[in-house]
């Protein structure tokens, strides 16, 4: 079995129909792929962008198939790839496609997140050593 978890910015904010067919969809095709996996949504006031995480995970040919209608879907562009590689086991057994909205207020519960807009976050992150995919995750926080 095969996983990816990777990060994208949606090509417009999705509103909450769009999401919903979305999952729907996802769900239903899932379900008869054998895919599963988890997809969080956030919306950023401060860019007035949408952001993607997403890990699929499934038997090898159906989820090459699923990664390449995923690659290709004009809802999305500068898809990063976070992770990938083979699986004894599912990370996510139960979920045809688990969904979150995520909102600021509950990412500032999480243990150990970091708060954006403090001096010592930037400090720890220089400004050249600053990979894309740090920017693009940037958007997932508001500072709400
Ligand atoms: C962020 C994002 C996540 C998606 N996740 C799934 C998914 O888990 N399963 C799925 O079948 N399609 C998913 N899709 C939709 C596919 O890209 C594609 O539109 C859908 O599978 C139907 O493909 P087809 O019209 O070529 O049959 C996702 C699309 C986006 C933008």
């Amino acid at each position: 079995m095969k996983y990816i978890v990777y990060v994208s910015q949606a090509k417009a904010p999705l509103s909450k129909d769009a999401l919903k067919e979305l999952l729907e969809k996802s769900r239903a095709r899932n379900a008869d792929d054998a895919i599963t996996g988890l997809l969080l949504y956030r919306y950023s006031k401060d860019f007035d962008k949408g952001y993607f995480i997403q890990a699929i995970e499934g038997p090898d040919g159906v989820l090459d198939a699923l990664w390449e209608r995923i690659s290709q879907d004009n809802r999305h562009h500068t898809i990063v790839t976070l992770a990938e590689g083979t699986e004894l086991e599912r990370m996510f057994p139960n979920w045809s496609m688990g969904f979150k909205n995520v909102e600021a207020i509950d990412l500032a519960d999480v243990p150990g997140f970091a708060k954006i807009e403090t001096e010592s976050f930037w400090q720890n992150l220089k400004a050249n050593q600053m990979p894309e995919s740090v920017d693009l995750l940037r958007g997932f926080y508001d500072g709400d």
